[in-house]
């Protein structure tokens, strides 16, 4: 479970105070999908970073699963954004000298797992069977995407957080890439959280969450919640 408590982040510069989130409160139930929008500017990929443990706070707090996040050493942020987190950003950030089953495998290593068998298995989870052996430029944004899928996924992460990974893709590769995350999320149990422009795809999420001017303006659940609200 994630919670934001009183959060609150500003950046100061030449005597001024830009207040980017103002005294947020939520909480993120283990293994709901949320979906954060909001206009550009208004602290959504703040708000990631700081849930994340990639970036501290102002004020106030961010727990997970009732851990500090403030309260952590840089080494142990580290030892949690390894261990629970996975990434997946808008532009793909893949390694362009190395292929899509060896993008996989560099966390996997770094954890000393049998990398390359489960490197295959995540890239045929994501639907690019046999496509292991290509390099990025080989593949299309979509493909590409999918491998940065496959690889936040490489740590078997508690938390997925995912911003705008649908912002390069066109509408119909979008809706796949979130599709295939929605499925991740149901087999998993990945608590998932989707920044996105594209209230569509907002909501395929269980919960939207909308930021504006540093405030949450509406918390709502999706239709796609079902029973669960
Ligand atoms: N390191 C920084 N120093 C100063 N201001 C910053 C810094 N990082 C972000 N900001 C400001 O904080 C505000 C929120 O930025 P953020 O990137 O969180 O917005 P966003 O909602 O993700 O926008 P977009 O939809 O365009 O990605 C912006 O006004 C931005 O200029
Ligand atoms: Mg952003």
């Amino acid at each position: 479970m994630i919670r934001a408590e009183a959060l609150t982040k500003e950046y100061r510069s030449g005597g001024q105070t830009l207040a980017v989130l103002k005294d947020i409160n939520f909480e993120i139930a283990t293994s709901d999908l949320v979906a954060i929008v909001g206009p550009s500017g208004s602290g959504k990929t703040t708000l990631l970073g700081l849930m994340a443990g990639l970036d501290r706070p102002t004020r106030g707090h961010v727990l997970v699963d009732g851990q500090d996040l403030s309260s952590m050493s840089e080494d142990a942020l580290a030892r949690f954004r390894a261990e629970r987190v996975g990434f997946v950003f808008q532009s793909f950030h893949l390694i362009p000298t190395l292929t899509a089953r060896e993008n996989v495998q560099v966390p996997l290593e770094l954890r000393g797992e049998d990398a390359e068998a489960r490197a295959d298995e995540l890239l045929s989870r994501v639907g690019l069977d046999g496509r292991g052996h290509h390099y990025p430029a080989q593949l299309s944004g979509g493909e590409q995407q999918r491998v940065a899928l496959a690889r936040a996924f490489s740590n078997r992460p508690r938390i997925l957080f995912a911003d705008e990974p649908t912002g390069n893709l066109d509408a119909e590769t979008g809706a796949r890439v979130v599709d295939i995350m929605l499925e991740l999320n149901r087999e998993l149990g990945t608590t998932t959280v989707l920044v996105t422009h594209d209230l569509a795809l907002a909501r395929k999420a269980r919960r939207i969450i909308r930021l504006a001017n540093g405030e949450v303006a509406s918390d709502e659940a999706t239709a796609s919640a079902g029973g669960m609200a």
